[in-house]
């Protein structure tokens, strides 16, 4: 996975900042949302955040 690949071009927010969110304790793509602003803008991240927020989670132990 490519850590500095951004999923959130309103807030620049890249999937190494989504996995640093899960590790931080989020448990849920609503936290992810909270700690990282990603999909407070236009939304068109929504979907593909949800589906990466739920990969990096299934991945944590
Ligand atoms: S790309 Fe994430 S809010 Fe616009």
């Amino acid at each position: 996975m490519n850590l500095n690949k951004v999923v959130c071009s309103c807030y620049k927010v890249t999937k190494g900042d989504v996995l640093k969110a899960v590790e931080n304790g989020a448990s849920s793509f609503k936290d992810v949302k909270k700690e990282t602003k990603l999909g407070k803008a236009c939304g068109k991240c929504k979907k593909k955040g949800k589906k990466l927020t739920k990969k990096l989670l299934s991945e944590q132990k």
